[in-house]
């Protein structure tokens, strides 16, 4: 094994990202730098992602942010082995923006080019900060993503199930906006939920009684919207404490079925006898304290492992997308100037 070092890139949403990751010979890796501009504050008048202005913002930002994450990591361009750049899924404006920034440095230097797979780089996370070894459950959970894998290689995914509606971080991103709370939503929840009562509100827990590892979130915010009308048709409007016990029941609801459900995960997992069960989390939902909590429960349960990256890898970043271009590399794959990217890209 020989020592590489790798420029990655992310702009698949509202984060713009570059990173550099080296890995020594059979050492563990080490990021070098991570450098991520958001833009929650551009889109926040909206109330959601605009995409337009997602493109836009990337385009001005990635250069900047190479030259950072190279000046912070104290290497030319010239110490580089490759480009790693996210090739999709995602909006397709910040995806060609990285694209484009990808392929103009390798033309100007000569470097292989490696498109990586925005949710891969999230599923061998584990990997970077932990070293884990394959196959190993993954539950991907974020604004846009919900899914159990089975990480079983670098370019080798079984998808037990996801959501048929909803990602749950949307779910809370919506359930903000009905009760009036700031963006990005799950944040906010979380924080009124720990003054609630989860037990006022009945809230429905979908998809339950269905088999399988599949989620549906919309029936839940469904759900929630009738309570909220509720109270506001009885007393023309919500206190804290109703806002408070509404949040605590919908989290609570949440964490339920995320719980139940990666019971399941697990099971299908660990019917496949791994030497070392290991089941980790990614996402920007993986920071919901209670939503953790569950998922600690049911691992230690079940006698698997559980992993969550730090917070800073958990959400969008470019150091996953230069350790899954490491990966890549490791096992023989580049791209060439053809790399397109791609809006829609399942695992
Ligand atoms: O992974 P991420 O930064 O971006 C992508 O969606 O790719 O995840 C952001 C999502 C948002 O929907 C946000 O509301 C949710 O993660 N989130 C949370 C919490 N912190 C962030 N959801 C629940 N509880 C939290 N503490
Ligand atoms: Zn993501």
């Amino acid at each position: 094994m020989t020592t590489l070092t790798i420029l990655g890139l992310e702009s698949s949403c509202d984060d713009t990202g570059a990173a550099v990751v080296r890995q020594r010979d059979g050492e563990a890796p080490e990021i070098l730098s991570s450098v991520v501009a958001g833009q929650t504050a551009l889109h926040a008048p909206y109330g959601g992602v605009v995409p337009e202005i997602a493109a836009r913002a990337h385009v001005e930002k990635l250069d900047h942010c190479v030259e950072q994450a190279l000046a912070e990591a104290g290497l030319g361009l010239d110490a580089i082995d490759a480009v790693a750049v996210t090739a999709g899924p995602g909006l397709i404006g910040g995806v060609l923006s990285g694209v484009m920034c990808a392929k103009g440095i390798a033309a100007g230097t000569g470097l292989p080019l490696i498109g990586v797979n925005h949710l891969a780089g999230h599923a061998l996370t584990p990997r970077l900060t932990d070293g884990l070894p394959f196959p190993y459950l993954m539950l991907l959970v974020s604004g846009g993503h919900c899914q159990f894998l089975i990480v079983r290689g670098s370019d080798d995914f079984t998808r037990l199930g996801g959501t048929i509606d909803d990602a749950p971080g949307e779910a809370f991103d919506k359930a903000a906006k009905l009760l009036g709370l700031p963006q990005p939503g799950g944040p906010a929840v979380e924080a009124e939920a720990a003054q609630g009562d989860a037990r006022r509100f009945a809230f429905p827990r979908p998809l339950l009684d269905r088999p399988g590892c599949d989620f549906s979130f919309s029936g839940l915010k469904t759900a929630l919207l009738r309570a909220r009308d509720a109270l506001v048709a009885e007393k023309g409007g919500l206190t804290r404490a109703d806002r408070a016990d509404l949040c605590a029941g919908f989290q609570a609801a949440v964490a339920d079925v995320i719980a139940e459900k990666s019971r399941r995960a697990l099971a299908l997992y660990l019917a496949e006898a791994p030497a070392a069960p290991a089941f980790a989390v990614a996402g920007g939902v993986a920071a919901n304290k209670a939503i953790r909590a569950v998922l600690e429960t049911v691992s230690a349960a079940s006698g698997a492992r559980f992993l969550a990256p730090p917070l800073k890898l958990c959400t969008d970043n470019a150091a996953m997308i230069a350790w899954a271009g490491i990966e890549r590399f490791r096992a023989g794959q580049r791209d060439g100037m053809d790399l397109s990217a791609r809006p829609r890209w399942p695992l």
